[in-house]
């Protein structure tokens, strides 16, 4: 559980699925846009690989909520890449949410913890190309890009961030 001014992160697990809101967090078209849609079952595999991910590599995604209201917002996290053999942050919020530095706040935690409790050296973010308000946040927080690349059959960006520009305040 990782805890902000605003928010509360904490892991997901399979059981999310049974409260639907993954799957309508993801309906949203511009939503859907950029990291795609669920159905019911491929929300449930999803949180299944994400809980999975906890389990074997101590990260993973997190639903976001307001600390408020206890309402989830969102969702971010560290993703591991088996594929390119990197850890990647992520951030999808509600677009009623957009727009409030939500997802650069939570993400501004999801990095301390990576780079401080987790030791990573370095974080990716995977961004299609377009996606201005997502490369806004990358760069808001630091982040540079490091190579052209596809995703999920698409054209993106790298960016990327090194745990020695960052200014962790977790680090030791
Ligand atoms: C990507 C995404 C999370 C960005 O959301 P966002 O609301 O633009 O980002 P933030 O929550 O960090 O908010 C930043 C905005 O809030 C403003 N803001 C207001 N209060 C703020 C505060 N206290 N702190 C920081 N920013 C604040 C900023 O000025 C900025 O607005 P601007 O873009 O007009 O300059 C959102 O567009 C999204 O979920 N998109 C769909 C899914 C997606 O594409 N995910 C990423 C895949 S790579």
């Amino acid at each position: 559980m990782i805890t902000t001014e605003r928010l509360r992160l904490r892991p997901l697990t399979e059981t999310d699925v049974n409260v639907d809101w993954w799957v309508r967090l993801h309906a949203d078209e511009e939503v859907k846009r950029f990291v795609g849609g669920y159905t019911r079952e491929q929300a449930a595999a999803r949180l299944r690989d994400i809980q999975q991910q906890w389990t074997q590599r101590g990260h993973g995604l997190c639903a976001v909520t307001l600390r408020s209201t206890g309402e989830t917002i969102g969702r971010c996290g560290l993703h591991w890449w088996e594929d390119f053999g990197e850890t990647e942050i992520g951030w999808t919020f509600a677009r009623a949410h957009w727009g409030q530095g939500y997802a650069t706040e939570a993400a501004q935690a999801v990095l301390a913890w990576g780079f401080g409790s987790l030791e990573l050296t370095q974080i990716t973010a995977m961004i299609h190309h377009g996606n201005t308000a997502s490369s806004a946040v990358a760069r808001r927080l630091g982040f540079t890009s490091l190579r052209e690349d596809s995703v999920l059959n698409r054209p993106c960006t790298v960016y990327a961030l090194a745990r020695d520009d960052h200014p962790s305040p977790d680090r030791h």
